[in-house]
């Protein structure tokens, strides 16, 4: 069977980054830094990305490209020893139905920013019932939309790498760009924004050492970089022999952190900017509103208070967020999609479809017990299975995977890549720092 792939090395970054940048980074990076001392947060996670994310994506890249499969069968058929095989069969399994249930929770809240970018339109066309509905928490709205948001999910999937990934990848990517820089230099023009933009980028470094903080900003690299859950090692298998792999993962953490960081320059500002209208930014604690309250009450408020200008940038703000999940949740249905293609011989189209469905499912399940579900299966997924499965790729690439295979498969790229600084640091730095790293950081989450 003739496997997909990317055509050009901007359509494996633009797809890449496409996966990368997502809800993680427009709403869950503003909020982070909101909650945990803005620069604070800021500096460290931008060090923990290029510490501990960029290697371990790099693990994910080279095994993806080198074995040309999906996770399971990726990590089985670079261990040699049959207990390794195990490792890499459960690793993979484990990594499959990560993705899978991050596409559970991520399709409720994608589905709530197509609701939210809807109803500007409602209220533009005077249908004030309709608009309310929209941004009312319910369970018909939460499983329609969620509906939908999978629906584009699927369609886009069921088209194959090519004319799927990398074609919507190229469309929507460009837009995101435009429509982000348009809305911060709206926000920063607008009373109030300085001091936001003082919050979030004057540091308090009492802060830094703050455990919580430093485990939120490695779950936040770890998340924002499609870790840990064979996304971005599928993407890679699909990537042509000749590209230079460390310089293609490289532009595509900058891409993310570069993203992060202009998303809290609109984010933070605009809060301020809100507070200036008159929208309370305070809870009662004393702290910044931050979680869902910023992005569904804070935020609207300050589109309203905006008046007619307000109808066209909160429609814009919204179009930008549901732009970014696509982009994203295409990267994780690929994950189980590619592993029943290729094991179980079933037509893309096909698998498509039921994998969709039983998402769905998931996430119906999800909406319905939301205030027992939906905290636990984030939790549970971005918390724990993300840096762990991190840990167990850094594990293969560093100590199961053969030396000299991965070496002659970053040679295709790059003749002289032995003599380069990557090479020189990567394999060892993959074999002790980073699980060590990730492992410590974790667990000094919990002490
Ligand atoms: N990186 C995406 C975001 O920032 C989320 C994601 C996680 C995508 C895991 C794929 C796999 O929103």
């Amino acid at each position: 069977m003739q496997r997909g792939q990317f055509s050009s090395r901007l359509g494996f970054i633009l797809a890449a980054s496409g996966s990368a940048v997502g809800l993680g980074n427009i709403w869950g990076f503003p909020t982070n830094a909101a909650e945990n001392g803005g620069a604070a947060f800021l500096l460290m996670y931008i060090i923990l990305a290029f510490l501990l994310a960029y290697p371990a994506l790099m693990a994910e890249l080279i095994i993806g490209r080198h074995t040309r499969s999906n996770m399971v069968t990726a990590l089985q058929s670079i261990a040699s020893s049959s207990r390794a095989k195990t490792a890499g069969k459960l690793t993979g399994l484990g990594g499959i139905l990560a993705a899978t249930f991050i596409l559970c929770f991520y399709s409720i809240i994608a589905g709530w920013m197509i609701a939210f970018m809807l109803e500007p339109v409602a209220h533009f066309f005077g249908m004030e019932a309709l608009g309310n509905w929209l941004t009312e928490f319910s369970l018909a709205r939460n499983l329609g939309f969620s509906a939908l948001f999978l629906s584009l999910t699927v369609l886009v999937i069921s088209a194959g790498v090519e004319q799927g990934i990398e074609k919507w990848s190229q469309r929507l990517m460009p837009s995101l760009f435009v429509l982000l820089a348009a809305l911060i230099v709206y926000v920063l023009l607008q009373d109030g924004a300085m001091q936001g933009l003082k919050h979030y980028l004057v540091p308090d470094f009492s802060q830094m050492a703050d455990p919580q903080l430093i485990v939120r900003a490695l779950g936040q690299a770890f998340f924002s970089l499609s870790l840990g859950v064979g996304t971005m090692l599928i993407y890679g298998s699909y990537i042509r022999s000749d590209e230079n792999l460390p310089v293609v993962g490289a532009l595509v953490t900058l891409t993310d952190t570069g993203v992060a960081f202009l998303a809290g320059m609109l984010v933070l500002p605009a809060i301020f900017v809100a507070q200036e209208l008159g929208v309370t930014i305070y809870g009662g604690d004393g702290s910044l509103i931050a979680g869902p309250d910023l992005i569904f009450q804070v935020l609207p408020a300050l589109f309203d208070g905006m008046g007619t200008a307000g109808l066209a940038v909160g429609f814009a703000f919204f179009v930008l967020m549901t732009i970014a999940a696509v982009t994203s949740s295409i990267s994780m249905l690929e994950v189980p999609v590619a592993y029943t293609v290729e094991t179980a011989g079933t037509s893309r189209i096909k698998a498509t479809w039921l994998i969709g469905l039983g998402v769905f499912v998931c996430s119906a399940v999800v909406s319905m017990n939301f205030d027992a579900l939906f905290g636990l299966v984030v939790t549970l997924t971005t918390e724990w299975a993300q840096p762990l499965l991190g840990v167990m790729l850094c594990i293969f690439a560093g100590w199961i995977f053969n030396r000299n295979s991965i070496l002659s498969e970053l040679k295709q790229g790059d003749a002289g890549v032995e003599q380069g600084l990557f090479w020189k640091v990567w394999p060892i730095y993959v074999k002790f720092f980073c699980p060590l790293l990730i492992v410590l950081t974790f667990a000094q989450g919990f002490f």
